[in-house]
């Protein structure tokens, strides 16, 4: 199959080599809006280039990967919808949480497939947990600690088009919450600080955050991130039970070592970044996506899923906006059409 990716930036380019990586993929044809990186990316991997996402389109893909930055993904996603082709789009689906809406009601409209990238459904630890609790082997889930520390900052251009820490990084762990819990969120109070450098500040963005969910069914979550984890990239899930606890990211390379005389364990090396982490997660749900693609599965992850997890990041968002203290918003206050 021919696969349109726009967006060559970090991720872009990762994706850009695991697509060619694929048996179901043919052709890979990329652009961006910074020509002479799509023209350098192109020729390193030895994909084609064009100008941008018309010509794409025009030139007729079987499916189109969204890697620009976030503020991007609204505008592609309307023009992949409206070409009627199938389209994978990295989280967050959009930059507000108007867009979301929008962009909602617009694939419930179409027949259309969006798989939203969410990879961590598709790691093998997440899936885990997820079993487990489904099949009741931890008893009642009474907490949930989840984490997205990085290891260091993006580029600094990259934190004002973010859409704010919990938009950006723990709009992951609370995909991941709903995914492992099947429950959803009822109520969220979230906090964070600046000790980093000055662009967090001058983007109205913290370098650390910290949430607090209230599951409906009564669990209560830890969520936090950081844009300063000197470790290395350490991302976890922890579910822990009446009869048992499973972490999902526990594993060799965790960033990390103990204070405990005698303990050597993880022995390392440590992750560094969330290629490193997630690269068996990125193929599988590129797979997932050939897939899709074909119409062999339906998406994996829709942008009503995704439109919850940002929903929560918003309220998030919301709680350590007004005030220093924060405050406990209610999900109901968040509207969800
Ligand atoms: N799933 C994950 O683990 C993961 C990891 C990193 C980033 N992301 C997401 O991927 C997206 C890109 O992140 P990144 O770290 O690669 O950012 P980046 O800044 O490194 O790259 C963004 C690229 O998009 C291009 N771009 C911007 N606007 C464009 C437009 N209108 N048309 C075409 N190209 C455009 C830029 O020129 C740049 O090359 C973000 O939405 C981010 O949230 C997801």
């Amino acid at each position: 199959m021919r696969i349109g990716l726009v967006g060559v930036g970090r991720i872009g380019a990762f994706h850009a080599s695991t697509l060619l990586s694929l048996d179901a993929v043919d052709t890979l044809v990329i652009s961006d809006a910074d020509q002479v990186a799509a023209k350098r990316v192109a020729a390193e991997l030895g994909a084609e280039q064009v100008a941008d996402v018309d010509t794409m389109l025009a030139s007729g893909v079987d499916g189109l990967v969204i890697a620009a930055a976030t503020p991007a993904h609204a505008p592609l996603l309307r023009q992949a919808l409206a070409a009627q082709v199938p389209t994978f789009c990295e989280k967050p689906v959009a930059r507000t949480l108007d867009e979301t809406l929008e962009l909602a009601r617009l694939e419930a409209a179409s027949a259309v497939p969006v798989h939203i990238g969410f990879q961590r459904r598709f790691d093998a630890g997440y899936r885990e947990v997820r079993r487990a609790i489904g099949a009741g082997e931890l008893g009642f889930v009474h907490t949930i600690r989840a984490n997205t520390h990085d290891e260091m900052p993006p580029h600094a251009s990259y934190i004002p088009t973010s859409g704010g820490i919990f938009r950006d990084c723990n709009v992951h762990d609370f995909d991941a919450i709903r995914f492992v819990t099947g429950q959803e969120v009822e109520s969220a109070y979230a906090t964070g600080g600046n000790k980093g450098e000055r662009f967090f500040v001058d983007a109205g963005d913290v370098d650390s955050g910290a949430a607090l969910l209230r599951l409906v069914d009564g669990t209560t979550c830890l969520v936090s991130s950081t844009r300063y984890n000197g470790a290395g990239h350490d991302v976890r899930l922890e579910a822990m039970g009446s009869r048992a606890t499973l972490t999902a990211g526990l594993d060799d390379s965790l960033a990390m070592r103990s204070a405990q005389d005698g303990v050597t364990f993880p022995p390392g090396p440590v992750h560094r970044t969330f290629m490193d982490r997630f690269l068996p997660a990125y193929v599988a749900e590129l797979t997932a996506f050939a897939d899709v693609v074909r119409g062999e599965r339906p998406s994996p992850c829709t942008v009503a899923d995704a439109l919850q997890a940002f929903r929560v990041a918003e309220a998030c968002d919301r709680s350590w906006r007004e005030g220093r203290e924060g405050r406990v918003v209610p999900m109901s206050e968040v509207p969800d059409r």
